[in-house]
């Protein structure tokens, strides 16, 4: 397949493609779907206007041509898209794609683990916020028990899929899971990353106040054993690494809010109805569904893309101000996938 890199106005190449194939889920995290907010008369998506695999796969073929190597399935909760392994399947037969990763919230995992590795997927990175049950109980906002997740974990294990856990901190309600988080992860020997609350969308009643820092995060791991830093494993990477001194297990570090990463941000997403962003904290997409029901051709969609990526200049994170976190019309998450 002939390649055409291309970088945007940043010099920022684009490396990852993230898509979101649901903006439902199991699940109501405070950070992410508050259950005020997200009741039973909330308007998700009918099915008429999610994208079918079929538009998904020509989305993603002109994306790989312009360098686009890692894919990213998100949702919402992904696993409640139906056929899911199917989709999984039809990406990883997709020349020039290297990498199929799914963001999940693991409970789904018991029964389809085996399929998905199957199908071709290679990581699962589960969030998963306390192991208290009570705390994690009240965070996702459904009751539903820590066990279900590690029961989701062990699954994906079992049927041979790397896995890695999100924990989203937000002090005052889980940052004294910190410890007990990594002690779990670190014996079990599954990389753990904590991730700032971030400022997405415009439900979550965001507040500096609320976040823990990367920083204050560390201080509390160095408890448990001092922490050597890991190089980036490639360019764009989000996390920030670290390993126990006293063991192989990796720790990390989202620090969207404290220390911003967007000067290496080479991630594409497409909304389950088929609209790109360019940016986690867009305002607004461009509808490639639009573009493609009116039938455009694969080399069309190629220009459009390229277009839209060139002269793509989003750094939100390292522009946050109290002004933008206040007034900016920002996508929600359960509906961009993070
Ligand atoms: P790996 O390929 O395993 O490194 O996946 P990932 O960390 O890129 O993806 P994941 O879905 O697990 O995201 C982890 C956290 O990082 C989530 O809270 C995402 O919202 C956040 N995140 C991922 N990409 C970006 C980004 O481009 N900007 C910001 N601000 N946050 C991001
Ligand atoms: N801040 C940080 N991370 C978030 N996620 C969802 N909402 C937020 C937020 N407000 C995380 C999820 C999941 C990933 C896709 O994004 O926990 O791990
Ligand atoms: Fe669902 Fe994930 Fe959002 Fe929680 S963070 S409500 S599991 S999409
Ligand atoms: Fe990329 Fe926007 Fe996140 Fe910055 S804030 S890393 S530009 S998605």
């Amino acid at each position: 397949m002939e390649k055409h890199f291309i970088t945007d106005t940043l010099d920022r190449p684009l490396r990852d493609l993230r898509i979101s194939v649901i903006d439902r889920c199991n699940f109501r995290c405070s950070y992410c779907m508050p259950k005020e907010i997200f009741g039973d008369d909330y308007p998700f998506m009918p099915e008429s206007e999610l994208l079918s695999f079929e538009e998904i796969l020509r989305l993603a073929e002109p994306f790989t041509k312009l360098g686009a190597e890692k894919i990213r399935i998100t949702g919402g909760e992904p696993l409640m898209r139906k056929n899911l392994a199917i989709l999984i399947e039809q990406l990883s037969a997709l020349d020039g794609v290297r990498d199929i990763g799914l963001t999940t919230n693991g409970v789904y995992l018991v029964k389809q683990a085996k399929a998905l590795q199957e199908a071709g997927l290679h990581r699962v990175n589960v969030s998963l916020d306390a192991i208290d049950e009570k705390i994690f109980q009240t965070m996702n906002g459904r009751n539903v028990k820590p066990q279900a997740v590690l029961n989701g974990i062990d699954a994906a294990l079992a049927a041979g899929l790397q896995v890695k856990v999100n924990m989203v901190v937000k002090k005052g309600v889980n940052d004294g899971q910190i410890r007990p988080m990594a002690e779990y992860c670190k014996e079990k020997g599954i990389t753990l990353r904590f991730i700032e609350y971030m400022d997405v969308g415009q439900t979550n009643g965001w507040n500096f106040s609320e976040v823990a820092t990367k920083k204050e995060m560390y201080e509390k791991l160095t408890h448990i054993s001092p922490l050597i830093p890991v190089e980036k494993a490639y360019f764009g990477e989000v996390a920030s690494r670290y390993r126990y001194k006293d063991s192989d297990v990796e720790v990390g570090f989202i620090s969207s809010v404290s220390d911003a990463f967007c000067s290496s941000c080479t991630r594409a997403r497409i909304s389950a109805d088929g609209k790109l962003y360019t940016c986690l904290f867009a305002e607004s997409g461009h509808d490639l569904r639009g573009f493609l029901r009116n039938g455009a051709s694969t080399e069309e969609l190629e220009k459009y893309l390229t277009s839209i990526w060139i002269s793509r200049n989003d750094r939100y994170s390292e522009e946050r101000t109290e002004e933008t976190v206040k007034n900016r019309k920002k996508i929600e998450m359960s509906y961009i996938g993070g």
